[in-house]
């Protein structure tokens, strides 16, 4: 379908000769001899691009650019303005107009503007639906999961992601860090604005502080041209700071004072550039144990830590387990071209029953691999390659810890892994096992073998 334009034009014969010139540029013309025909037309069909002369009778040329602008600003439009009235042109673009063109105009005048005006509402086009596609990623809706810990989780994001407050994300490898900060990123009202990620962790600290702030030309060795640091390339979005907890001492004490100001030189230079950022850090390490320790600056622990988010280790929301399951096999059954196999009862289980050290990296890696596996409609217990270490980790686990995470697993189990546990603090020795679990010792023996058999 050609680019549909809306040609508004009182005077007949004028009408005619500026569709006559368009009229091999690949466009679908509607033309319109009045205003209130040319708001009808525009309202019922899908317009890319309109041109209106100024004075028109019933509705003016003015008031159409102001309801084209009002209806959608990406749509351009171009004013025809009788000559010697530039004050009306003027007006026009300031009103929004992409172009104006005076009368009498040449052919190539007016040709030109069009073909630039569809491009440019071309590539507005595109930034919308790519914009589209990322908000529909790192939306709050992307986070799946419905337990209680999650959930708070999210209301605090939510909360904090109009914003401009410093946000500190703790968690685990792989609970979703990044996923929750661009999620808040793509909440707030930045973000249309950047949102640029340093990994601390990955940069050597000589690196960093260029990475951070940029450079001038001629600064070191090596320094062939300016660069804009991420800090600057930030400005009027977010900056997120990855691994925050293994950034060095040094770089510690230069991020602090920027933080405060807002303010800094690229390296080599001497001008101050203010970049207004908002702060978004994540880290898997405890900062308040590194302070204790005087790895990590106090000052800069309470500039970042201004409103903290914990995201809980996915065994202590076993919850999730099940919804984000079945939203990787969903997602890798897309990826494959697969049809989505269903988790059977018997690995369900097993994917309850495991520690998920990697949390929820790892429950999508094991699901990718089990979709791999599974040429059948079920994913079964084979299917799910766990890591063994693991999976014998979890008996050892006290058991404050490990009552929770059994629930749902019935009585049974949680009796044999209490018998386990025990059986490993008793060094093997039933006596002393059956003492720690105030049974007989015939009744351990008894429940051994049978959990032996099982
Ligand atoms: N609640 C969730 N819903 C859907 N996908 C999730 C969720 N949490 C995490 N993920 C996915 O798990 C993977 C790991 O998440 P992410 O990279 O955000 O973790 P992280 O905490 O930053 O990890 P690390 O500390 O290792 O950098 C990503 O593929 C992410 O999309
Ligand atoms: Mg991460």
């Amino acid at each position: 379908m050609p680019p549909q334009i809306l040609l508004i034009e009182d005077e007949d014969r004028m009408r005619q000769v500026i569709a006559m010139q368009i009229s091999d540029l690949d466009l679908l013309i509607h033309e319109a001899s009045d205003g209130a025909q040319a708001l009808d037309i525009f309202d019922n069909q899908t317009i890319h691009l309109v041109i209106t002369d100024i004075k028109l009778p019933k509705v003016s040329g003015m008031e159409i650019l102001a309801h084209v602008k009002e209806r959608n600003p990406d749509i351009p439009v171009i004013v025809i303005t009788a000559y010697g009235s530039i004050e009306n042109a003027v007006q026009a673009i300031r009103e929004g107009a992409f172009d104006y063109v005076t009368k009498p105009f040449k052919e190539e005048t007016l040709r030109e503007s069009v073909k630039k005006a569809l491009k440019v509402s071309r590539l507005a086009h595109e930034v919308r639906y790519l914009r589209q596609e990322i908000e529909d990623k790192f939306t709050f809706k992307n986070i799946v999961g419905d337990s209680p810990k999650i959930c708070e989780v999210l209301e605090l994001a939510g909360s904090v992601s109009h914003t401009d407050t410093s946000v500190l994300i703790t968690g685990e490898s792989g609970t979703g860090k990044e996923l929750l900060s661009r999620a808040t990123h793509m909440n707030s009202p930045r973000s249309s604005g950047p949102f640029s990620t340093v990994n601390c962790a990955a940069i050597p600290s000589s690196l960093l502080e260029a990475e951070l702030f940029g450079y001038e030309k001629g600064a070191f060795t090596g320094a062939h041209k300016q660069v804009k640091g991420k800090f600057e390339m930030a400005s009027g979005g977010t900056l997120f700071l990855d691994e925050i907890g293994d950034m060095e001492l040094d770089v510690q004490a230069k991020f602090l004072r920027i933080l405060e100001t807002q303010q800094f030189e690229r390296l080599g230079g001497s001008k101050t550039i203010t970049a207004d950022v908002r702060i978004i850090a994540a880290t898997n390490k405890d900062l308040w144990q590194m302070v204790q320790d005087k790895t990590f600056r106090e000052d800069l622990f309470y500039r970042i830590n201004v409103f903290p988010i914990q995201i809980p280790p996915l065994r202590e929301r076993k919850e999730d387990i099940y919804p984000l399951s079945q939203h990787f096999i969903r997602e890798f059954s897309k990826a494959f071209g697969k049809k989505p196999p269903s988790l059977s009862d018997s690995g369900l289980k097993k994917l309850l029953a495991y520690p998920w050290k990697g949390n929820i990296r790892e429950l999508k890696n094991v699901l990718e691999r089990a979709m791999i596996l599974c040429t059948t409609d079920v994913i079964m217990p084979d299917h799910l390659i766990l890591n063994p270490y693991q999976e014998k980790a979890i008996d050892t686990l006290p058991l404050d810890k490990l009552i929770p995470m059994m629930i749902g697993d019935g009585l049974e189990a949680l009796e044999n892994r209490c018998i386990a546990f025990a059986m490993e603090q008793a060094g093997n020795n039933v006596s002393k096992a059956a003492r720690i679990l105030g049974i007989s010792r015939a009744t351990l023996r008894y429940r051994l073998e049978k959990s032996e058999k099982t």
